[in-house]
């Protein structure tokens, strides 16, 4: 059965629009983009799309001469602003720009992709705060087709500060038992086999074929990459579908969860800012 990121996505973003249609104002989202890089123009076009479409007030600033300091008086400037609730700066940034530094100078509150070591810490401590976009709508997505997380054995392959890392810790949060394999695993198979719940984000093309899936286990795939001009996973969908019970497809599975996950994450932020004040 395929895991619709799309459906789920939208019944997500009519829900916040519906939320952000009794608010006083708008919830207002700032992406900061400092790169001419092609895949993160049309990941940056999407968030800015969807924050229109639920009636957020959506600014794109788009700058590719900034240097650090002129970067974090930017940011500097963004978290003093009543008017802005949310915080995006895409990765990744341009050359000289150090990442560290520049999550670090966002205000957690407004942290909306939960890269600031305090949400890092909030979420490694079980604490509230903002947890990444794509692990919060793989989450999301697993529980709208009612998945079961407890007890499961979750293999990820993938230990990235975006995805694997933070997912580790919500699904043992949720009490699954948690594999985590990566570039340097050996008999990568002998892991993958045993997962009840198998999320790849490898960023190589079709690299998990069918013979690395237990049949029935649920198959969620986080790769974008883009072969012979198509969009296509880190898994081979057309066989791993034959095998799984539950797969998202690529396009139209993990990706739009990340847009919906960031909406909710900025209208989070806009509502706890204003029991705040
Ligand atoms: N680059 C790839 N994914 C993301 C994301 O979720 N947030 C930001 N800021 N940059 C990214």
């Amino acid at each position: 059965m395929l895991l619709d990121g799309k459906a789920i996505s939208k019944t997500r973003q009519t829900a916040v629009k519906d939320t952000v249609q009794s608010l006083p104002d708008a919830p207002h989202l700032v992406v900061v983009l400092t790169t001419d890089n092609p895949a993160s123009q049309s990941y940056v076009k999407a968030k800015e799309k969807a924050a229109q479409h639920v009636g957020f007030k959506s600014t794109l600033i788009h700058d590719t001469t900034l240097d650090e300091t002129r970067l974090l008086q930017l940011i500097d400037t963004l978290n003093q602003d009543p008017g802005v609730h949310g915080i995006l700066v895409q990765l990744p940034l341009a050359k000289g720009l150090n990442v560290e530094r520049v999550m670090r100078a966002i205000d957690p509150a407004k942290d909306v992709d939960g890269f600031h070591p305090e949400n890092v810490a909030a979420l490694f401590q079980k604490r509230p705060g903002f947890v990444p976009a794509t692990p919060r709508g793989i989450l999301t997505l697993l529980d709208a087709y009612e998945i079961e997380i407890e007890s499961k054995h979750v293999v990820i392959i993938g230990r990235s500060q975006i995805v694997g890392t933070p997912l580790v810790h919500l699904f043992l949060h949720r009490n699954a038992t948690v594999t985590v394999c990566h570039s340097k695993t050996e008999d990568l198979k002998s892991y993958t086999l045993s997962a009840d719940i198998l999320v790849v984000a490898t960023g190589r093309a079709r690299m998990i074929t069918a013979d690395y899936i237990r049949p029935g286990a649920v198959v969620v795939d986080v790769g974008i990459n883009r072969v012979d001009g198509k969009l296509v996973g880190d898994v081979d969908f057309e066989a791993a579908s034959k095998v799984a019970s539950y797969i998202t497809p690529v396009p139209k599975g993990v990706g739009p969860m990340t847009i919906s996950s960031l909406l909710e994450n900025t209208l989070d932020a806009y509502t706890r800012q204003r029991s705040q004040s």
